[in-house]
């Protein structure tokens, strides 16, 4: 079968990173989290205390960054001028501020660049918030994945089990802060792609997603 792009966009906590890395794992493709990136960025504004809201600086600071994926035969690491994040960037203060430079043109741009050239080699599933929308306008299949915030947060709150720091409640209020300040941005907001296929996994499992991704891969 050709080498194909494949784009999942989604909300926090859609189960977007499971279902990334099952049907990657599935069709043996490299598996992109486009988050880590925005994260990355987020972990450098924090160690520089730059005011995030200013672009000036952001700008500045993007100049000087080395971010890269770095793959192991075991895993993937995040590198951060030499140094790897991959564990840094997983607080709760890391995703606001992630989400809060996201909405910076000056951030949007230093990324899009990287991530549209890892795009240059197909057999990869790229999971975001714009890969179908803006990044990889042409990607051969698109989806886009969604759940009830009550069931994401509860998703969120099993995953991190006793390394949680916040309770059920707060990850829900920083889910739906962070579905708003994603969604409601001028630059690329969170939506689906016009040909993206839809898929609600509030009730169902993420290898029933993945399943539903694959007959629509394979029907093609
Ligand atoms: O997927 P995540 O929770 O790790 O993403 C962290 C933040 O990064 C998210 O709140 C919004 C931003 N993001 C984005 O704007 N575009 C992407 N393609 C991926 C993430």
């Amino acid at each position: 079968m050709k080498q194909l792009l494949i784009t999942i966009d989604g909300p926090a906590g859609s189960g977007k990173t499971t279902v990334s890395r099952l049907l990657a794992e599935k069709l043996s493709y490299i598996y992109v989290d486009t988050g880590a990136l925005y994260r990355g960025v987020a972990l450098a504004v924090q160690k520089s205390g730059i005011s995030s809201g200013s672009d000036d600086e952001l700008g500045k600071l993007c100049k000087t960054l080395d971010l890269k994926f770095v793959q192991s035969k075991t895993k993937t690491c995040l590198i951060l001028d030499g140094n790897d994040i991959s564990h840094l960037i997983r607080t709760p203060e890391i995703s606001m501020l992630a989400s809060a430079i996201s909405a910076r043109p000056v951030v949007r741009e230093y990324l899009l660049k990287i991530q549209r050239d890892m795009g240059k080699k197909k057999g990869t599933v790229f999971e975001g918030r714009d890969m179908g929308t803006i990044v990889f306008p042409d990607a051969d299949f698109k989806f886009f994945l969604d759940a009830c915030p009550e069931i994401r947060a509860l998703r969120r709150y099993n995953e991190l089990k006793d390394k949680n720091t916040q309770t059920l409640e707060e990850i829900e209020k920083d889910i739906r802060l962070r579905d708003k300040n994603d969604s409601t941005r001028k630059i690329a907001p969170l939506k689906p792609a016009e040909q993206a296929v839809i898929i609600n996994s509030t009730s169902i499992s993420a290898a029933q997603v993945v399943s539903q991704m694959m007959s629509f891969i394979e029907k093609k």
